[in-house]
C-alpha cells in the first residue's frame, strides 16, 4: 500500500521523537511491503520563526491532502511572549479543528513490565489500569470567545465555554461505540452540578443511552473522577468527556500507568484521516540532548496504522517490539526506576533503534 503522511515535527523534543517513529515506519515498510512518503509540515514555534504564523494555511492545506498527520509536540518558553491568538499551541487547535477530528482517544494502559514505576501504591495497580478516555477535541472552552477587556479600570479575561446538542452527540456516540467494543461500561464525566454546557452534556449523554441498551453509562463529576483515577482506576473502562476536562484528566492517567512519555493518542473524524501524536508536551528543558522518550509517538504511529490504514498486524508489530524492549530492561530516563535494578538507561535514539531491532514480521 501507498500511503503519504503529513510529518509535524514542531519544537522542543517533537523533532527527536518524530525521527524515531519515522524509522520505524520505514522499516515497517520495507517488512509488509508498503510505500511510506513523508510531507513536512511547520507548525508551532518552529513555523511562527519561519513563516510569522503557527500553522500557515498551506501547511494545512498538506495536512488536508494526506491520509493521517503525525505529530511530535509544541510550544516552548521562546514563544511565550507572543500574543494568545499567534501563540504555538493555537498551531495545533487550527490544525485539529481545520482536520475536524472531534474525538481523540487517549488510552492509559499500564505495561506490566513498567508496574514499579506508577506513583500509585502496588495493591491498586494490581488491580489493572486499562481505560481510554475518549476527548472531544474540537469544541469547549478552547474554541468559544476568548478576549481580554477592561472594566471598571482593571483587565478582565473572559474563555467562553459552549457546547451545542450535535457536538455532545457526536463524541457521546464515538464513546459509547468505544464501550460496546470493550467491556460496555461507559462513565461520562462533567460537572453538571455548576455547569450550563455540562448539563446538556449530561442530558444528550442519557438519551443516547436508549440507542446502547447494552452498554452501562454511569455519570461522574470531574472533581470525583478526578479522585478515583488515583483512588481505584480499575473501576473505569471508557470515560467520555469534554475537551478540557479530557486534556488534565489524561495528564492525570498518563501518570499513573508510569509516564507521560508512553501514551499515543488517536484523533478522529468523520473520515479515516486522523492525527496522530504522543499526549505529552515539547519538553523544551531537555530538547536537544538525545533524552527524550520516543515511545509515545512510536505508539502514536501504531496507532495510525491500526486506526487510519487498517494495518492491524503492522501495528501489532511495532506494540510487540516496544514490549519486547520493555522486558529487555531498557528504560529512557523518565521511566527508569530510582534502583535502575535491572535496567538500561537508554537515550532517544537508542531506543528507536532497539525497537526497530526488535521488529519481526508475524
Ligand atoms: C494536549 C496538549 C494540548 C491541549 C496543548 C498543547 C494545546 O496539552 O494535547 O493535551 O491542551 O490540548
Ligand atoms: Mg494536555
Amino acid at each position: 500500500m501507498q500511503k503519504t503522511i503529513a510529518v509535524i515535527r514542531g519544537d522542543g523534543i517533537g523533532p527527536e521523537i518524530v525521527d524515531q517513529a519515522l524509522q520505524v515506519l520505514n522499516r515497517i515498510g520495507t517488512l509488509y511491503g508498503h510505500e511510506f512518503t513523508y510531507a513536512d509540515v511547520d507548525m508551532g514555534g518552529s513555523a511562527i520563526d519561519k513563516w510569522g504564523d503557527p500553522l500557515p494555511p498551506e501547511m494545512l492545506q498538506t495536512c488536508l491532502d494526506s491520509d493521517s498527520v503525525l505529530f511530535g509536540a509544541v510550544g516552548g518558553p521562546k514563544w511565550n511572549h507572543v500574543p494568545g491568538s499567534m501563540r504555538p499551541e493555537k498551531g495545533l487547535l487550527r490544525l485539529r479543528a481545520g482536520m475536524e477530528v472531534y474525538s481523540n482517544n487517549r488510552p492509559a494502559k499500564i505495561w506490566p513490565q513498567l508496574a514499579s514505576a506508577s506513583p500509585l501504591k502496588p495493591e491498586i495497580v494490581e488491580k489493572g489500569i486499562d481505560f481510554i478516555i475518549v476527548r472531544e477535541l474540537t469544541g469547549g472552552i478552547y474554541f468559544g470567545r476568548h478576549d481580554t477587556v477592561a472594566e471598571n479600570g482593571e483587565a478582565v479575561a473572559i474563555d467562553q465555554l459552549r457546547y451545542s446538542e450535535s457536538e455532545i452527540r457526536r463524541i457521546g456516540r464515538i464513546g459509547f461505540e468505544t464501550a460496546r467494543k470493550r467491556s460496555k461500561r461507559l462513565c461520562s464525566v462533567e460537572k453538571s452540578n455548576v455547569l450550563d454546557s455540562s448539563r446538556l452534556w449530561k442530558k444528550v449523554m442519557h438519551q443516547l443511552s436508549e440507542e446502547y441498551p447494552d452498554v452501562a453509562l454511569t455519570d461522574m463529576l470531574v472533581d470525583n473522577c478526578a479522585m478515583q483515577i488515583v483512588k481505584d482506576p480499575s473501576q473505569f473502562d471508557v470515560i467520555v468527556t469534554e475537551n478540557m476536562f479530557g486534556d488534565i484528566l489524561s495528564d492525570e492517567a498518563s501518570m499513573i500507568t508510569g509516564s507521560i512519555g508512553m501514551i499515543p493518542s488517536s484523533s478522529l473524524g468523520d473520515s479515516s484521516r486522523g492525527l496522530y501524536e504522543p499526549i505529552h508536551g515539547s519538553a523544551p528543558d531537555i530538547a536537544g540532548r538525545d533524552i527524550a522518550n520516543p515511545i509515545g509517538t512510536i505508539l502514536a504511529a501504531a496507532m495510525m496504522l491500526r486506526y487510519s490504514f487498517d494495518m492491524p498486524r503492522e501495528a501489532d508489530c511495532i506494540e510487540s517490539a516496544v514490549s519486547a524492549v520493555l522486558s529487555q530492561g531498557y528504560r529512557t530516563a523518565d521511566i527508569l526506576p530510582p534502583d535502575a535494578a535491572g535496567c538500561t538507561l537508554t537515550g532517544c535514539r537508542d531506543m528507536g533503534r532497539l525497537i526497530i531491532d526488535n521488529l519481526k514480521k508475524g
